[in-house]
């Protein structure tokens, strides 16, 4: 029962303690399952039981199954999605006369049953048992014979696709299998999105809105991959996955596995309507998400629900029209904005019956009041328009007041007007585009600026306002000079060497000037400018998706605060004032930004080789602290150029490090929005071995090759290949597998090639050779895909420092695999010759 002990989860980890006691697997006709039994696994992977949904309706208990070992709470599975019961303490899940497997009210009546197969007329109750295997696949079948299986749950998949199990399609029945969304966090009841087989038969899967409307296709399976998500592969050229599509005259499938037992991996398709996959890593005790499709947030139908307005490419995608309040704005925490938004102020035409009233004794208030229009300029259009016979801006705007329902207006040489809820508004779209412009949003006057009646109770009402502002005014400056003294005193404390200070939420807001000036966002939450009062400036890192309780957060930050390297960003406060939202970090400032900024030309100098070569060696150093100083070792687990920052002498300074383990969300988000699971993330990442700081020299060999480059590894077409003026280059294949940076470098390095050639060309070759050919061999070395032969940090320094040799490394053949499925999502035509280039050499 120590397990007992843990931070407290509710009821579901007293469930789990529960559960512990009973340690069986399996429901019996004269063993039914009560709310407060669990059943697990013979391995103890997964279990099941009665369980509340976090953010889910109170009262309503669900029969589900789970990861037993994982303290975050995560369903794969649950029997009654769309009727929860509510007499959980009474109910029962329990084998049922005819054989099934039902969940009983207390009543008696069904709340939910399997619906067994028809086949064996030997199996009866009593004969009928349901086992829970280690895979999370809940098996009913004979006691005499568990191979016969009646029922699972495999071939009823919810929103979870567990490794082992399948997306199927009966040839025979037509049936078809596939996962389907929750309808809303905390709601597991069936929702709008799905992926499943192709109906047509194509082997390909489809994501589909309403059960109907395509939104997204993998593409055909070439028998290797899928040629429009080619990152999802029959295997991962060494990194322990398969995926396998199996096509016979009963029926069509495919599955997929991992070689290393322990991996814990799931496909979700999840709320927002992307089809997502996780990985859970024990050493963050976080889910880390590693694939999203569709990439285009704002490709999802409905995706920002009613009202909603979705920005690609936005920190948060979807965000609520102008004079719209989320309908559910606990939801949206959680990236669930599925439920959209509400007007804030009724239209004014909605209000008929009060109205009609009172415009006979007030008359004339009715037409001042009239409903207004805001204009959104660069709004993709709904599809849903109604085109009417009217030739101008004013006409069409009439016609749109004419009709009640009527919620919005376009005019682009002919008149487009929309009713009832607006779906599917997409923001920053280039008005040139066809099917976008300026929209004419429908609003109660009271929600635009200049709206203001000139009726007497409002002056007073203003009157009144400026008599209680006055007094705000002259108590704040009267509060601020008492408060400045103290304040003064506690934040000129603060200097180097202090240690890690604790502040109020209220003196960060003032520092901010109330988070006024934003100077970016990660992943993270987003970050402010501040100024201490002797004029340091501060960067003020507002934290969201925290998971850590008050103490846990407070011994966590403090650790960090004690950490002290020249290359590392130094902590100087933090503040912590109970509430989630006000947990906040204070960094000293960097001036000059991330190093992204100045590799990838958003700049207009070029960083000049000595620049680079001493920001390569610092962050090494850095980590190498990280790594091996520290009293606790520190893994980064998101070494990459947004998370380096440079100072005013251009000196490189880590940031971020330690937050993943604070905060755990996906902070693999922005890896995702890079070609998937490649980018930074080391293989072992995905094949779910142990993380080690090797992951961290493999984020940092990546680095490394952007750092001698200046683009990303993985960008493409927007310069030049460096190949093609070198070489002759024919045809696709060759282009596919050559522009990837890394490899480019590893193939060059091993033929005894000039390296200089793959310099950044901004810098026109100006760069110590020596120095640049050590660069290549460490980058190289960081990204061996064997742990073992991948230098640690420290061994990195001396390298680089020139005080150790550096040995010729290896081509890293996995590297040819990546390579050239990635650029297979350019050139899709030649996948044949890809199957001989890129595959032919693993
Ligand atoms: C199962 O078989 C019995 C008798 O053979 C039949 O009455 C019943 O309708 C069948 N049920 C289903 C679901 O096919
Ligand atoms: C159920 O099946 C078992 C084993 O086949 C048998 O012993 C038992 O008599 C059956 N019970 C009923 C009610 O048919
Ligand atoms: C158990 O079930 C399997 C699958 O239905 C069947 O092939 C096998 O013959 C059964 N064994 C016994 C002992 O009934
Ligand atoms: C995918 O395969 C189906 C049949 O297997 C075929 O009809 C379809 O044209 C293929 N699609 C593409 C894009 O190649
Ligand atoms: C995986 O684990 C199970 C027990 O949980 C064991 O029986 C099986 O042999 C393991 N498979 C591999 C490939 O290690
Ligand atoms: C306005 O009137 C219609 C029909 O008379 C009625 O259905 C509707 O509920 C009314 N709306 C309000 C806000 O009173
Ligand atoms: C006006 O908008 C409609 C609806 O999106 C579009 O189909 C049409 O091409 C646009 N017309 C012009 C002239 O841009």
């Amino acid at each position: 029962m120590a397990a007992c002990a843990l931070p407290p989860l509710g009821v579901l980890l007293a469930l789990l303690c529960v559960g512990a006691v009973r340690a069986a697997d399996t429901v019996t006709a004269d063993r039914p399952l009560s709310v407060s039994q669990t059943l697990v696994s013979s391995g103890r992977k997964f279990a099941l039981g009665f369980f509340q949904p976090e953010g889910g309706a109170a009262g309503s208990w669900y029969v589900g199954i789970w990861y037993h070992n994982i303290a975050v709470q995560t369903p794969v599975w649950v029997a009654n999605r769309g009727a929860p019961v509510s007499d959980a303490a009474s109910s029962r899940l329990a084998i049922a006369p005819d054989g099934n497997l039902a969940l009983f009210h207390g009543s008696g009546s069904i709340a939910w049953s399997t619906t067994k197969a028809n086949t064996s007329g030997t199996a009866n109750a009593t004969d009928t048992v349901a086992v829970l295997l280690d895979s999370g696949n809940l098996v009913l079948s004979p006691a005499s014979n568990a191979s016969a299986v009646l029922w699972q749950s495999f071939d009823h998949v919810g929103d979870t696709w567990l490794p082992g199990g399948k997306l199927r399609r009966d040839k025979r029945t037509g049936e078809i299998q596939g996962m389907v969304s929750w309808r809303a966090h905390g709601d597991p009841a069936p929702g709008m999105y799905s992926l499943q087989l192709d109906p047509s038969g194509a082997p390909q899967y489809v994501l589909l809105a309403n059960g109907a409307q395509e939104y997204w296709l993998t593409g055909n399976w070439t028998g290797k991959f899928f040629t429009g998500a080619p990152e999802v592969a029959a295997s991962s050229g060494g990194s322990g996955y398969s995926f396998e599509f199996v096509d016979n005259d009963e029926e069509s499938y495919f599955t997929y596995n991992f070689a290393v037992n322990s991996t814990v991996y799931r496909f979700v398709m999840d709320v927002s309507g992307q089809v997502k996959g996780w990985f859970w890593v024990e050493a963050t005790q976080a889910w880390n998400l590693v694939y999203a499709e569709p990439k285009a947030r704002c490709a999802v139908p409905r995706g920002c629900g009613a009202f909603g307005v979705c920005t690609e490419g936005a920190a948060t995608a979807c965000d609520c029209a102008r004079g719209f309040r989320p309908r559910s704005p606990a939801n949206w925490g959680f990236d669930d904005f599925i439920d959209g938004c509400v007007r804030n102020a009724q239209l004014q035409c909605a209000k008929n019956s009060t109205d009609s009233v009172s415009s006979s004794t007030a008359s004339g208030s009715n037409k001042e009041a009239q409903d207004k229009f805001l204009r959104m300029d660069g709004t993709r259009f709904p599809d849903d328009g109604r085109t009417v016979g009217v030739a101008s801006t004013g006409g069409c705007q009439t016609a749109c007041l004419a009709d009640c329902t009527c919620s919005a207006y376009a005019y682009n040489g002919s008149c487009f007007l929309w009713y009832g809820d607006l779906q599917n508004l997409e923001a920053g779209v280039g008005d040139d585009q066809a099917g976008a412009g300026s929209l004419y949003l429908r609003l109660a006057a009271s929600e635009l600026p200049g709206a203001r009646s000139h009726k007497w109770r409002n002056v007073k009402i203003a009157a009144t306002a400026l008599g209680i502002a006055c007094f705000v005014v002259a108590a704040s400056i009267l509060l601020v000079r008492t408060t400045r003294k103290r304040r003064t005193a506690r934040l000129n404390g603060l200097t180097a060497g202090d240690g890690c200070v604790s502040y109020k939420y209220s003196d960060l807001q003032y520092l901010t000037k109330n988070f006024a000036d934003k100077i970016g966002a990660g992943a993270f939450g987003s970050v402010f400018k501040g100024q201490l009062s002797d004029s340091t400036v501060v960067a003020v890192k507002k934290l969201e998706g925290l998971r850590q309780g008050e103490k846990q957060f407070r011994a966590e930050v403090s650790t960090l605060g004690t950490i002290q390297h020249v290359n590392l960003i130094r902590m100087l406060g933090f503040c912590s004032d109970g509430a989630a939202d006000r947990k906040l970090l204070v960094y000293e400032y960097m001036p000059n930004g991330s190093l992204d900024h100045h590799l990838f030309r958003k700049t207009f100098y070029v960083l000049s080789w000595q620049v680079r070569y001493q920001v390569g060696l610092g962050v090494a150093k850095g980590l190498a602290y990280l790594h091996e100083r520290c009293r606790d070792c520190i893994i980064h687990c998101d070494v990459k150029p947004e998370n380096i920052l440079l100072d005013a002498a251009f000196a490189p300074k880590v940031a971020d490090f330690g937050l993943a383990k604070l905060v755990g969300r996906d902070f693999s988000r922005v890896i995702t929005t890079m070609r998937g699971t490649i980018g930074y993330l080391a293989p072992e990442w995905i094949s779910g071995e142990a993380i080690t700081t090797k992951a961290d020299v493999f984020s940092y060999g990546m680095t490394l090759f952007e750092i001698m480059s200046g683009r990303r590894n993985f960008e493409q077409g927007e310069r030049p290949s460096v190949v093609s003026s070198a070489e002759d280059t024919t045809g696709a294949e060759e282009q596919a597998t050559t522009t990837f940076f890394p490899l480019l470098v590893a193939r060059r390095l091993a033929e005894e090639g000039d390296v200089m050639e793959l310099l950044d060309p901004e810098l026109e070759g100006d760069a110590d050779p020596e120095e640049m050919r050590r660069v290549c061999k460490v980058a190289c070395w960081c990204i061996q895909h064997d742990v073992d032969a991948r230098p640690t940090m420290e061994e990195v320094v001396q390298m680089l420092e020139g005080l150790t040799e550096v040995e010729m490394p290896p081509v890293p053949q996995y590297l040819e695999v990546l390579a050239g499925r990635h650029a297979q999502e350019s050139t899709y035509h030649s996948a044949q010759q890809l199957d001989e280039t890129a595959y032919g050499s693993v």
